[in-house]
């Protein structure tokens, strides 16, 4: 047995929710104000892109106002002290994981501050408003960029990389998400069957819930970091 275990974190909505980011599925989530059809799809967008725009238009400014909280920075933490191969996989769109410091992330549903020219495929970093008249800065066309996020029925990104870690690693970590959407709702049996061990880490049972050997419920910005303390006192606690 060498070496420190491989860890895949997965993180949703909920990782955010102390720093001020709405959730989708909560009381007063993000899908009870808005309609995910006409909003978060490509014939949404196709049928109208002002809309949509304006959608995450609302979304992008939003970050300004919010910062990472604890359990972002645990994480931070966790990916440069643990001494094992670590990734960190997000459905979140916001950049607070980068803020908090985490480098080795990969955002499965793409990202709000970036944007991608339907007509030459460059993506660009769009911190700023974006509309259907936007001219993309590489190939000069207008009423082709698009927000860089994956909508439903498209195939989220980095999913070869994901997969290989997930098949690979010896401990899975879900944080924040309620486990309602595929593919990341599948990646704790994926872990599982390759004999991780599987923990989730939410405010409350998730609907995969069942699907894990172990589960610790409570606020992120209290379980996390906590979570993060025991794992980097017993390094090798799991290994396969
Ligand atoms: N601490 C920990 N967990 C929390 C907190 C908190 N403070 N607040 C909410 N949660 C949990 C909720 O209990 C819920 O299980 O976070 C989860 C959020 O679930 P969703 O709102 O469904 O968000 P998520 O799972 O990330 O959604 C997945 O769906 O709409 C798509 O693309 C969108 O990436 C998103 C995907
Ligand atoms: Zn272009």
């Amino acid at each position: 047995m060498s070496g420190a275990p491989s860890i895949v974190v997965l993180t949703g909505a909920g990782i955010s929710a102390e720093s001020g980011v709405d959730t989708f599925r909560d009381k007063d989530g993000i899908w009870s104000r808005y309609d995910m059809n006409e909003v978060a799809t490509p014939e949404g967008f196709a049928r109208n892109p002002l809309k949509v725009h304006g959608f995450y238009n609302e979304r992008r400014r939003g970050l300004a106002g919010v910062k990472p909280n604890a359990a972002h920075e645990a994480l931070a933490r966790l990916e440069h002290e643990h001494r094992g191969e670590f990734l960190l996989v997000t459905q979140n769109i916001d950049d607070l994981h980068e803020r908090a410091g985490s480098t080795k992330l990969l955002h499965m549903h793409g990202k709000l501050d970036s944007g991608l020219c339907g007509n030459c495929g460059q993506r660009h970093g769009w911190p700023g408003d974006m509309d259907a008249f936007s001219p993309c800065p590489a190939c000069g066309s207008t009423g082709h960029m698009r927000p860089d996020v994956v909508w439903f029925g498209e195939m989220p990104y980095h999913m070869g990389e994901i997969w290989e870690a997930l098949s690979r690693c010896d401990l899975f970590i879900s944080v924040g998400t309620s486990g309602n959407v595929y593919p990341a709702a599948g990646f704790v049996e994926i872990a599982g069957d390759s004999g991780a061990h599987t923990i989730e880490l939410n405010l409350e049972p998730s609907e995969g819930i069942t699907l894990f050997d172990e589960a610790i419920h409570g606020r992120a910005t209290q379980v996390v970091p906590a979570y993060v303390e025991r794992l980097l006192a017993e390094p090798n606690r799991y290994r396969k």
